[in-house]
């Protein structure tokens, strides 16, 4: 490829179904939005493109669900889902809805070139229908068992279980997800583009000259559709939800929105530029899209055999698809409410934008799938976020003011702090190569690094003794404070503008080629006041959040699933093996040099036992006498801190681990079964 003359990135346009959560943000956005603002601050010429896919049938299902129209829906969600972008900072040049009259005629008039180039193949074949709902049942509207994990609940497009992408006629047993129905099969005519001959003539070959060049994961499941060998794919559906398909015999047919939503970006490009063929057409533009793992075959495969056929566009030169990313443990779930919501952060957490942008972008799922969690955003943000950049800066600006009145020192000599040109190649190669995580690291061990050497230094000890070492120490600092607020721009721009104010410098004022200089401020600029970019985040917010999380899930959550069906079945049999009692303490004491044991003497009616608890934590010897208790009795004997326990002591644990006695409610004699 040549050098690129300007980039047009796009970000997968999300569904306008349901607010954002921060799978969807880790996985499409921030990237981008990372990746954009690095280029931009180079200088490059790029558009960033994004908007809300508003056909298909995620909105209709979305509709009916709510007792809406599809219009009511986009309607409600597309504005959600645009300020909530904008408040996370994710700085698009243009947030677009499909449902825009220029996007029709754009849709329209790409699908009426390729008919006319004849790239389509017409062909009528039978397809389920609903008899009651009357209608055709594509993609989820109609669900079955999958053919290739045995879920029950796969979907006529894909499962969701093992990720197979499958044809209505691949499922089993399938059924009408509006009528719950067997469908019956019907004759109907579609469109479909002829992916297998593709395949053949370029697009195999095409994808194979990708292989060094994309991520292995995207690479990877391209090759294993290629290996699969493509199929003829139908880009018209039987629907009234979408773009008309644009022929005088084709009533009650809309474009798939899989046909229609990649366009889109062409639409918005022509709605925020007139200069919009630039970014499509010139062989120096660098086309790129951000998406999640779920989108590859439509932006690798799908889109570039609609592009190539089209015949005038450029193909995409990269698709940094990311995996997915995990929420406490489970799948995150829009359907189960198991997310955390975009919006509602941000009105929880007001001025934390970057901790969320700090903690996605440090555990990106890049290569494969990752995790969020609460204690881990805490930690991050207390140990990384407050204790180093936020300390850094602070320290430095604070003695600037005491011992220099506010003022960068004049200071003889080299003001490096460190080798920061080298660090800076290091994170731009990464940047380059979409190395997101790996990038941010770069930038706060050169933080981290900067922290070190202010502490060892040790200015606020010396400014007496060594005024002009204090002055040199603090110039430098400063220097590197200016250059961070480069680098941090793209992953931490909330934090950036803020660092630039207390440097009293205007936004705009450096490029990221500065950012390697050691001089940006001069001797004698004033600086504004010091203020502290982040503060700790303290555990009974932590606890507020993940008691939030688990209230909300749905019955059907995976949480709920978790603790119903935790542990596989067992027989009858198996079960009716344990021999449960009710007990009577008669005594309890604390077991030396083990903080959590009790040594308990239990009455179970037929003797007295000994059994070591694991409850000191919880109780006081003195205050579970006489307490009746369930237990297992015939549990084989153990020897626990030299005591030989005989039994075990049934307990309930909380969601915070908090353990109560699980004690018969009325009046039962110990020794009593427990069946
Ligand atoms: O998966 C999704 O949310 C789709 N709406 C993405 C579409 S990306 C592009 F093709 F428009
Ligand atoms: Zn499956």
């Amino acid at each position: 490829m040549n050098t690129p003359k300007r980039y047009l990135v796009t970000a997968a346009l999300p569904y306008a179904n349901g607010p954002l959560h921060i799978g969807h943000i880790a996985g499409a956005y921030l990237p981008a939005d990372i990746y954009v603002r690095y280029l931009r601050l180079k200088g490059e010429d790029v558009k960033f493109i994004c908007g809300s896919d508003e056909h298909g049938i995620p909105i209709t299902l979305r509709a009916k669900n709510e007792g809406k129209t599809p219009q009511q829906v986009v309607d409600f969600y597309h504005p959600l889902i645009k300020k909530t972008f904008e408040r996370f900072g994710i700085s698009f040049d243009i947030y677009y809805r499909t449902s825009d009259k220029l996007h029709y005629e754009t849709a329209s008039e790409f699908f009426l070139t390729l008919n006319k180039k004849g790239e389509f193949i017409r062909e009528e074949s039978e397809q389920f229908y609903d008899e009651e709902a009357k209608q055709f049942l594509a993609d989820r509207y109609i669900e079955g068992i999958c053919p290739n994990c045995g879920n029950d609940k796969a979907y006529g497009d894909q499962c969701e279980k093992c990720g197979k992408s499958l044809s209505p006629s691949d499922l089993i047993n399938p059924r009408s997800t509006l009528s719950g129905k067997p469908p019956v099969k019907k004759k109907t005519t579609h469109w479909f583009l002829p992916l297998d001959k593709y395949q053949k003539e370029w697009l195999g070959k095409w994808i194979e000259s990708k292989k060094e060049v994309w991520k292995p994961n995207v690479y990877g499941q391209c090759k294993s559709w290629l290996d699969q060998g493509l199929q003829p794919r139908a880009v018209t559906r039987d629907l009234d939800w979408g773009v008309p398909v644009p022929l005088p015999d084709a009533k009650g047919k809309v474009l798939y929105v899989w046909f229609d939503a990649p366009i889109g970006y062409i639409s918005a490009t022509k709605a925020l530029t007139r200069d919009w063929e630039k970014y499509w057409k010139d062989k120096s533009t660098r086309l790129i899209h951000f998406i999640g793992k779920d989108n590859i075959v439509f932006h690798c495969i799908i889109f570039p055999a609609m592009l190539k056929a089209e015949g005038s566009f450029i193909l995409p030169e990269n698709i940094p698809a990311n995996e997915f990313l995990n929420l406490e443990g489970n799948k995150l779930s829009t359907s189960r409410n198991w997310a955390i919501w975009l919006h509602e952060y941000l009105d929880e957490f007001p001025g934390k934008e970057d901790v969320l942008r700090y903690v996605l972008c440090s555990i990106m799922p890049e290569t494969k799938d990752s995790e969020f969690t609460w204690k881990d955003f805490q930690a991050r943000n207390n140990n990384e976020l407050v204790a180093t950049l936020g300390n850094y800066v602070n320290r430095v600006l604070v003695l600037t003011h005491k011992h220099c009145n506010g003022l960068v020192p004049e200071a003889n000599g080299e003001a490096a702090v460190g080798t920061l040109q080298d660090a800076v190649k290091n994170i731009e190669a990464l940047l380059d190569e979409f190395r997101f995580r790996d990038a941010l690291t770069g930038v706060f061990d050169i933080v981290r690094s900067a922290n070190k050497s202010l502490t060892d230094a040790e200015p606020w000890k010396k400014f007496k003794s060594d005024e002009a070492g204090v002055r040199q120490t603090l110039f430098a600092h400063l220097q590197l404070i200016a250059s961070l607020s480069v680098l941090i721009e793209p992953f931490l721009p909330f934090t950036s503008a803020r660092i630039r104010k207390m440097l009293n410098i205007a936004e705009s004022t450096f490029t990221w080629r500065d950012a390697a200089s050691q001089q940006l401020l001069n001797a004698g600029h004033r600086l504004d006041a010091a203020e502290f970019l982040f503060e700790k985040i303290e555990n009974d917010i932590i606890r507020k959040q993940i008691d939030k999380l688990y209230g909300n899930a749905s019955a059907a959550s995976p949480v709920a699933e978790t603790k119903q069906n935790g542990k596989p079945p067992i027989s009858y049999d198996e079960f009716s093996k344990m021999d449960l009692r009710v007990g009577k303490i008669l005594s309890a004491e604390k077991v030396q040099n083990a903080d959590k044991l009790l040594k308990l003497q239990v009455d179970i009616g037929y003797e007295k036992r000994t059994i070591v608890s694991g409850i000191a934590q919880f109780f006081k010897p003195e205050e579970i006498i006489g307490k009746k208790v369930s237990l297992v009795a015939n549990l084989a004997p153990k020897k626990i801190k030299g005591i030989e326990s005989h039994g075990m002591i049934l307990m309930a644990e909380d969601a915070e681990g908090k353990l109560t006695f699980v004690s018969p409610a009325g009046e039962i004699k110990e020794g009593s079964e427990i069946r």
